[in-house]
């Protein structure tokens, strides 16, 4: 039976008309002035996640990250009780770095300037030949915090002193319903890449917002496992969007291209890319009714797309696995994205064949991306063209607009009065 006559792909916008359909404008991805806009309200304000609960287990281990589009090096440490806390990663003697950006683990907090020492509280310990100093009141010394709170295993932090609201009402419904999804059993099998791109953090983000493309920039890869010909342009089950928050329910193919080769091995062995939730269900673990996926419910479902405001994607597959993208600004042409694929852990060689064999083949659609994102970046720079004409599959890039747009238009409000 053919995708298309299991069900009628929904006209997206149909179910959203008050986000319209008119072209939208290059500027925010090529504005300086609206990047600096974004800085202050949007990555200054919002919640923003820095990585995993199981990347600090145990006390003393340490996470410092430098947040270009915060101006700041972030502290997330384990304390002593098991809490997590988050500081700026400076020192309150004359601001130096406290801990070397990575990840480490430490009793103590030590800045190797001058030596200042911090509890894993973030509490002053001790001073270097303290009798020099004037009239330090220590208890006033320690670390300053940064707002720090975890939804489903994630770690985030948020800039602004005083959040106009907390994490779980940042997350919302969306949250609430995706924070189910069983992160944290593949913690300890994980791949990452780093790469700075030449474009606008939202220019990659919108490339990961929709599965329209798969059939042009994936061709060599993925095209012809999710599309066929009754949804050769991948059209999606469904789309929900939140406040601020995305998701998108993608369709294996019902005729998906047999693999050959070293990917049979791997399809055979382990989860691979477009299997059907209704090929990988066997009774009581039917991947269809995975906690925090497949909304729809859809046997042919495979893999969800969703988009955490304001920047990251992240994609929850169909047999256990899922991949988490960051798109840290760096300037209004210029990204650092970090892809990081999460696995089970192996429990048999084939299945360690198979997750390492997935890891390099998603590497491989990823570049794939990458091969069109600069150029995007490019044509918009141009400014030969001012607007761009979304289909409705594209309805989360439009979405993210008018985020965005709602953000930056509110704050220039309370600016001017
Ligand atoms: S700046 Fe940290 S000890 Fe001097
Ligand atoms: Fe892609």
């Amino acid at each position: 039976m053919a995708v298309s006559d299991q069900w009628a792909f929904p006209r997206l916008h149909d179910k959203y008309p008050e986000l319209g359909t008119g072209p939208l404008s290059t500027e925010p991805y090529v504005s300086a002035e609206h990047f600096e806009r974004e800085r202050e309200h949007i990555f200054r304000k919002s919640w923003l996640i820095i990585g995993r609960v199981e990347e600090i287990a145990g006390p003393g281990d340490y996470l410092a990250i430098d947040i270009e589009i915060a101006k700041a090096s972030i502290l997330i440490v384990r304390d002593r009780e098991g809490g997590i806390r988050g500081f700026y990663n400076q020192c309150s003697h004359r601001s130096g770095k406290v801990m070397r950006e990575g990840k480490g683990q430490c009793k103590l907090l030590q800045c190797p300037y001058h030596g200042w020492v911090y509890n894993l509280d973030g509490s002053l310990r001790g001073i270097p030949d303290e009798k020099g100093f004037f009239d330090l009141d220590k208890a006033m010394l320690g670390l300053a915090p940064i707002a720090t709170d975890v939804w489903a295993g994630f770690i985030f932090v948020n800039f602004d002193p005083n959040p106009s609201e907390s994490l779980a009402q940042f997350m919302g419904e969306f949250g609430a319903w995706l924070g189910d999804y069983p992160f944290g059993a593949y913690a300890d099998n994980m791949a990452e890449w780093r790469v700075e791109l030449k474009c606008n953090w939202k220019t990659i983000k919108d490339a990961f917002q929709e599965p329209f493309h798969l059939t042009f920039v994936h061709h060599r890869t993925i095209g012809g496992i999710y599309g066929n010909s009754s949804n050769p342009f991948n059209y999606v089950l469904d789309c929900l969007l939140y406040d601020r928050h995305h998701s998108m329910s993608q369709p294996g193919s019902d005729t998906p291209v047999e693999p050959q080769g070293l990917a049979k091995i791997a399809r055979d062995f382990g989860p691979a890319e477009g299997q059907h939730a209704a090929s990988l269900a066997t009774g009581a673990s039917d991947v269809r009714f995975t906690p925090g996926t497949n909304p729809t419910r859809n046997p042919n479902w495979d893999v969800d797309l969703h988009g955490l405001f304001p920047n990251v994607t992240m994609n929850t597959f169909a047999g256990g696995r899922y991949l988490i993208n960051f798109l840290w600004p760096l300037a209004v042409d210029r990204t650092l994205w970090i892809a990081r694929a999460y696995f089970p852990r192996p429990k048999s060689a084939g299945e360690l064949f198979s997750y390492e064999f997935n890891k390099v083949f998603l590497r491989d659609i990823l570049m794939e991306d990458v091969s069109v994102v600069e150029g995007t970046q490019q044509g918009m720079a141009s400014g030969g063209k001012t607007l761009i004409n979304l289909h409705e599959q594209e309805i989360m890039v439009r979405h993210d607009h008018k985020v965005i747009g709602e953000v930056l238009r509110k704050a220039a409000e309370s600016e001017h009065g």
